[in-house]
């Protein structure tokens, strides 16, 4: 039985299209202050049925195609076999909640292997709250955006101790109690674990769903995330809610995708508005090449048919595009987003220190980043942000040398060090470039042992919390000295392009090239290799 619970038909229909007239035409600074106004009313206001999915017969139907779709072409993934087969609520809805975490930002190919080496070592939300901070961290080296694995663990750490080991049972209960659970989150956990009749809006929903109907608004307004929320109310299948929720994701991540979408492989193209407005453009323009008169009026309502469009009833409709359609982009005229803002370029100078440990082995002197903020808790090679007016010339070593000194009790003298080249490493907001130099310590100097300062080996360092920017650099120290093969997977996934070698000067060349195959340890690298003056 395919049941309708379409939340338009219910909704509150008031009569404010002529405040929200006035509104536009007042001046900016008056405008700025009522726009959450605007936006307040647009929430209540009901969009036009061109944005909407109205017809029962329509919503069963779009249902029938998505599920049968995602039935025949689904990815195993390994959470989507727990979810379906674990018969413990309690084991199912810690693991889903781990998958939905470390999805979050991160592609489904990159998750599975994390995920697997997680629910390994910690099967239950008990195991991972017995865990250390350092334990998750090491875990989550790699997976980047390092807050959600503290949050995991604050999360499993709450559940065991003020929830009796229980976890929450309802989509408000999960985003109530969790830390770093939010509304697509907690959703999202709901639909697929609990079964809960909810739509689920991630980055990949809120593509298809603009797409199907024609929202070309800022996807990122309150009015546009209101009408997604309540357009995948509207959809789900209250029968297979997480399937359905896991259909509509699926679809957003291999066909219906921000570029390049396979429109004649989908699912629900005869439901889309963007595939039939293009594809009407097609057959038209075909006609024409043939040279045949184009008779018929359009059969299907065009962008314009918005009833609420200012070229409709003379009303803004808060959902459809400001800008003009683009005939050339065609479907991935939608989502539109509002521009981003442009990263903060910054400049870290970073010091690989080296020495000879008690066995022997070489070992690497790394620092602990503070508790809060950007990589919280990880370990990195010591170095400092530097400011806009700091360049590596002589004067500026000086100073640069005394800085590090202060910060790491350690006496180094600028002509000890070598400069190695630059490593690029792209935050979300950060542009950052880290000015790698190396040092081989003598036993001697060696900084004091400080509990957020410790020697490692390389294979400690391997295994360690570290963040990718400290692998690529250790990466360009190997590549310099042209010597240690890496074994770790996470550095072979390391892009080249990210690191920025120093222009080899003749003599090293001729050194490079000069015969021996023999691969070069880092230490025997800092050794032979002439310092800089
Ligand atoms: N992205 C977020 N949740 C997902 C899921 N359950 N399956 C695939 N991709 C997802």
């Amino acid at each position: 039985m395919c049941a309708s619970r379409s939340g338009f038909l219910t909704m509150r229909r008031i009569k404010k299209e002529a405040v929200e007239l006035v509104e536009d035409v007042k001046p900016k600074r008056k405008r700025q202050r009522t726009r959450g106004k605007i936006e307040e009313l647009s929430e209540v206001v009901s969009p036009s049925a061109y944005h909407t999915f109205h017809d029962p017969a329509e919503i069963c139907l779009l249902r029938t195609h998505l599920l049968s779709w995602y039935d025949l072409e689904k990815r195993e993934l390994p959470w989507r076999t727990l979810a379906l087969t674990e018969p413990d609520v309690n084991i199912r809805t810690y693991a889903v909640w781990v998958s939905e975490i470390m999805l979050q930002q991160t592609q489904v190919a990159t998750v599975i292997d994390y995920y697997k080496k997680w629910i390994k070592r910690w099967p239950t939300v008990a195991d991972l709250a017995a865990a250390t901070l350092e334990e998750v961290n090491q875990m989550w080296a790699g997976l980047g955006y390092y807050s959600r694995g503290k949050r995991l663990h604050e999360g499993a750490q709450k559940v065991v101790s003020e929830l009796d080991g229980r976890m929450p049972d309802t989509v408000d209960e999960l985003l109530k109690q969790l830390p770093g659970v939010g509304r697509y989150t907690a959703a999202a956990i709901g639909s697929i674990s609990l079964g809960q009749v909810t739509g689920a809006v991630d980055g990949n929903v809120i593509r298809v769903l603009c797409r199907m109907r024609a929202i070309g608004a800022d996807c990122t307004s309150p009015a546009v995330t209101e009408a997604l929320w309540v357009l995948a109310n509207t959809l789900v299948d209250p029968e297979r809610a997480g399937d359905f929720n896991q259909a509509m994701m699926e679809l957003g991540a291999r066909v219906c995708t921000p570029k390049g979408p396979l429109c004649k492989q989908c699912p629900v193209r005869s439901h889309c508005h963007s595939y039939r407005k293009v594809h009407a453009k097609q057959e038209q323009n075909a006609k024409r090449l043939l040279g045949k008169k184009d008779t018929k009026p359009p059969a299907l309502p065009d962008i314009e048919d918005c009833s609420r469009s200012s070229s409709g009833a003379g009303v803004i409709c808060p959902l459809c595009p400001t800008e003009p359609w683009n005939e050339e982009l065609g479907v991935q005229n939608f989502p539109r987003k509002p521009a981003k803002k442009p990263p903060r370029v910054e400049r870290t100078w970073t010091c690989v220190l080296t020495r000879h440990g008690e066995d022997g082995e070489e070992e690497f002197l790394l620092m602990q980043r503070p508790k809060q903020g950007l990589l919280a808790g990880l370990w990195e090679f010591p170095g400092f942000v530097l400011e806009k007016e700091d360049k590596c010339e002589k004067k500026h070593k000086v100073a640069l040398c005394d800085r590090f000194n202060k910060l790491m009790g350690v006496l180094l003298i600028d002509t000890s060090l070598q400069y190695v080249g630059e490593v690029r490493h792209l935050f979300s907001h950060i542009h950052q470039t880290y000015e790698v130099h190396t040092l081989r310590m003598q036993d001697t100097d060696m900084p004091p042992q400080r509990e957020n300062v410790r020697w490692v080996n390389r294979s400690a360092l391997e295994e360690a919390a570290v963040s990718t920017g400290v692998k690529k650099i250790l990466k360009l120290c190997d590549s310099a000295g042209l010597q240690k093969e890496t074994t770790s997977p996470d550095a072979k996934r390391l892009k080249n392009d990210s690191v920025i070698r120093p222009r080899r000067t003749n003599k090293a060349k001729m050194k490079a090239s000069s015969g021996s195959n023999k691969q070069l340890s880092l230490t025997s690298f800092f050794r032979t290799t002439k310092q800089e003056p």
